[in-house]
């Protein structure tokens, strides 16, 4: 491998880079031919919308997620735990979606991916964890958000994608064309 020249940009760019790799190359849990890019270019200029990667954990990923539930004090050494464990054991089972505004993570839903037997072999797409920034809330990020896990789940052959939202969220999966279909039940442990 060629030896990589220094210079100014590369070391103002020095925090982000992750074992040689600058975060703008770094690879994610999933490819980004699986990013919708009718949604990426409707995002605002800065804004991007790429997969879920380590380096994230510095771009505040997790205090995105605060505003759907409690997170919890996650370290960077649990952290990277997970994510390998997500990017090698659960490779293929977990398309962590964010938008990056440019300077940090300002929306994120997960599509987890269910390989079923029934209905030949079929594939179910498991709508998780969307949170969009507070002071970003209301410019349709939400829903941009659910169009590109569609977008996923519609590439890697899932014939549906369901979820569970509060009452108080029915009417935004509505408008992003989901129906009420069954009933939620849990048993917590
Ligand atoms: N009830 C009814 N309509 C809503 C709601 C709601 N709670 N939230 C948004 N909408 C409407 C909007 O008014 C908009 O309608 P319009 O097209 O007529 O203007 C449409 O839905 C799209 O709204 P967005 O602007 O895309 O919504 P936003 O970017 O604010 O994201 C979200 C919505 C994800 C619910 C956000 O408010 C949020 O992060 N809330 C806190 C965390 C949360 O509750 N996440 C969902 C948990 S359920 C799960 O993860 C499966």
């Amino acid at each position: 491998t060629p030896t990589p020249t220094v210079d100014a940009t590369t070391t103002a760019l020095d925090s982000t880079h992750l074992n040689g790799t600058s975060a703008e190359t770094e690879a994610g849990l999933f490819t980004s031919d699986l990013v919708s890019p009718t949604i990426a270019a409707s995002l605002p200029d800065t804004y991007t919308l790429r997969s879920l990667r380590k380096s994230d954990y510095a771009r505040g990923f997790l205090d995105c997620l605060r505003v759907l539930t409690t997170v919890g004090d996650v370290t960077e050494a649990q952290w990277d735990e997970r994510y390998t464990w997500m990017n090698t054991q659960g490779k293929g089972g977990y398309y962590l979606l964010v938008v990056d505004d440019g300077t940090r993570i300002v929306g994120t839903g997960a599509l987890i991916v269910e390989r079923k037997f029934i209905h030949n072999l079929g594939i179910v797409g498991h709508i998780e964890d969307i949170a969009v920034a507070k002071d970003q809330q209301g410019k349709k990020l939400g829903l941009k958000i659910i169009q590109a896990l569609d977008f996923i789940a519609e590439n890697i052959g899932c014939y549906k994608s369901i979820l569970d939202c509060s009452e108080a969220n029915e009417g935004f999966y509505v408008k992003c064309g989901f129906k009420r279909a069954g009933l939620e039940m849990a048993h917590y442990y």
